[in-house]
């Protein structure tokens, strides 16, 4: 009897091993599979797919995997389906002959948190609500950030900056970032809220630490993005999340409370009192956008205009100051052409650009060469897309990979070195639209803010330019300050550096 026990647990416990053998096979083999026409691509390992393969620096792993699969590639990262799109003609054809149905954004966990549920334009998907805020975002853009209203904006700031600068002792070292950060924060402000702050306002520096926290702290993102089930652990990306949500909106909802008590639908200040006479109107006719314009939505517009437009802006300041310590003839040679067009004693102006061709051609050499956002944001199919011979199915996750487009070798003459020639014909005339080059995107998502960010760009490096000379710190010559930080999902960031910002005689 015993004997027969025992043989029959035995078989019991094979019978069950077996089937979670099975069962665990039958999931790697699920998780593996793909549907039908999906494109070519790495298999990766079960149930995780190729998450090994996203170390630092996708966009130059996905440049390798275009050489094997081809310019469309797909592969899976946990239950995610991804497809990446590579170089121009590829990525021009899906943006522009394909907008809508590559207009999506993936419904990632941290994204749908930071949002409140996908309540803003940038993580939004494709749909109604997300179309009126982009078309008020728009609209706010065109009138409070461009031509002389925009610089406007940007001299009273440098005005700001100049001051602080001047108290400081041009001898000594100095990480530029602050400053740059600073006057985009102050420009902005003034914009959507009406305030003039001080340019050490205590609420924008907490502000701009919070943001850069949030950059530190997500890294190579979030790993419930990719693990739907991995939302529900107690790990610290998923609390960071929801932490760093209450910190970094706070101040922009202490702004609406305060627009809220003065507002006056006759005297529309600033992007939130446009905002808000946006919400009356929708409220007194009762019409079906009401819904659409809640409080959390006003806030979250404005918050995407800062998060999408200060970092960015600064980060490619930041890598042209360290170009122009690195390259200090360029530096000479727009320093040459700036005193030149527009001399010593004024502020530049938004006209001067057309007489400053080396000096816009160096700034969009310094966007192609540093491609801060190399994979832009990323985008997913609002539908089953037929695409190149490929079936993608409705929600993959598609990132176009710009930096392939950046560092083509068929269509930069020597793409790895810094040349502002890359932009200039022979005529000494800046190439406005280069074939390869996208730096703000293109189609239904592109940059909302890409005229405002080539205002702000050209007039605060030619304003940094015409006072003062880069330099590298005494004893630092062979450090070189272009380190791009690893293991960044956020883009192409470079480490903190010093230099020596000496005022020009
Ligand atoms: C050098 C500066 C900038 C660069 C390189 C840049 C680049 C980009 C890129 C690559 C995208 C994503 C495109 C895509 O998803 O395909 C984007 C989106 C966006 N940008 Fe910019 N941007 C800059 C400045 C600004 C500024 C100054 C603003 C506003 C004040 C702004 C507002 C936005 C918004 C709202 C979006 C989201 C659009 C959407 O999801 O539909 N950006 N930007």
């Amino acid at each position: 009897m015993t004997t027969l026990t025992s043989v029959m647990e035995s078989a019991d416990a094979v019978a069950l091993t077996l089937c979670g053998v099975v069962l665990l096979a039958s999931l790697a083999v699920w998780s593996m599979s793909r549907p039908r026409g999906f494109p070519p691509g790495p298999l990766g390992v079960p149930i995780l797919g190729s998450v090994f393969s996203m170390t630092a620096s996708p966009e130059e792993i996905f440049v390798r995997w275009s050489k094997q699969y081809g310019d469309v590639f797909g592969f899976k990262v946990g239950q995610r389906m991804i497809v990446v799109i590579n170089h121009q003609d590829a990525i021009r054809e899906a943006l522009l002959k394909h907008g809508i149905e590559f207009a999506g954004r993936p419904d990632f966990f941290s994204f749908g948190v930071f949002t409140y549920g996908f309540k803003d334009i940038i993580f939004s998907s494709y749909s109604d609500t997300w179309k009126l805020h982009h078309k008020f975002a728009h609209s706010a853009l065109r009138q409070f950030a461009s031509g002389k209203r925009l610089e406007h904006l940007l001299h009273g700031s440098i005005a700001k900056m100049e001051g602080y600068l001047s108290k400081m002792d041009d001898s000594e070292p100095v990480d530029p970032k602050l400053v740059i950060t600073l006057l985009l924060y102050n420009v902005m402000s003034t914009m959507c809220f009406g305030k003039d702050y001080d340019f050490l306002d205590e609420n924008l520096i907490a502000w701009k630490e919070n943001n850069e926290k949030l950059n530190q702290e997500f890294g190579m993102g979030v790993a419930a993005d990719f693990f739907g089930w991995a939302q529900y652990l107690p790990t610290p990306g998923v609390k960071m999340v929801h932490r760093m949500r209450d910190e970094l909106h706070r101040f922009v909802w202490d702004e609406l409370d305060s627009h809220k008590k003065n507002f006056d639908p006759d005297n529309v200040r600033d992007v939130f009192d446009m905002l808000l006479l946006a919400q009356k109107e929708a409220a007194d006719s009762g019409n079906q956008d009401a819904e659409k314009l809640s409080d959390t939505h006003l806030v979250l517009t404005v918050s995407n205009m800062f998060a999408a437009g200060i970092q960015t802006t600064t980060e490619t300041l930041y890598w042209a100051l360290a170009f122009m310590v690195e390259h200090r003839d360029i530096q000479s040679r727009c320093q040459a052409e700036i005193d030149r067009a527009i001399g010593r004693k004024r502020v530049p102006v938004v006209d001067d650009r057309g007489s400053l061709p080396y000096t816009e051609a160096t700034l969009y050499e310094v966007m192609r060469y540093s491609s801060i956002l190399p994979i832009a944001v990323p985008h997913a199919t609002t539908c089953d897309v037929n695409f190149r011979g490929y079936r993608i199915p409705k929600g993959a996750v598609v990132m176009f990979n710009t930096y392939s487009m950046h560092y083509d070798p068929n269509a930069w003459e020597s793409p790895t070195s810094f040349k502002p020639e890359h932009f200039l014909e022979d005529d000494g005339s800046v190439q406005q639209h280069p074939s390869s080059f996208l730096p703000f995107g293109a189609g239904r998502r592109s940059c909302l803010g890409e005229v405002a960010a080539k205002t702000d760009l050209i007039i605060i490096f030619t304003w940094l330019l015409q006072n003062y000379c880069f330099k590298t710190v005494p004893g630092k010559e062979t450090t070189s300050l272009l380190r791009v930080i690893e293991n960044s999902a956020v883009g192409r960031n470079l480490e903190n550096y010093e230099l020596i910002m000496e005022m020009r005689k």
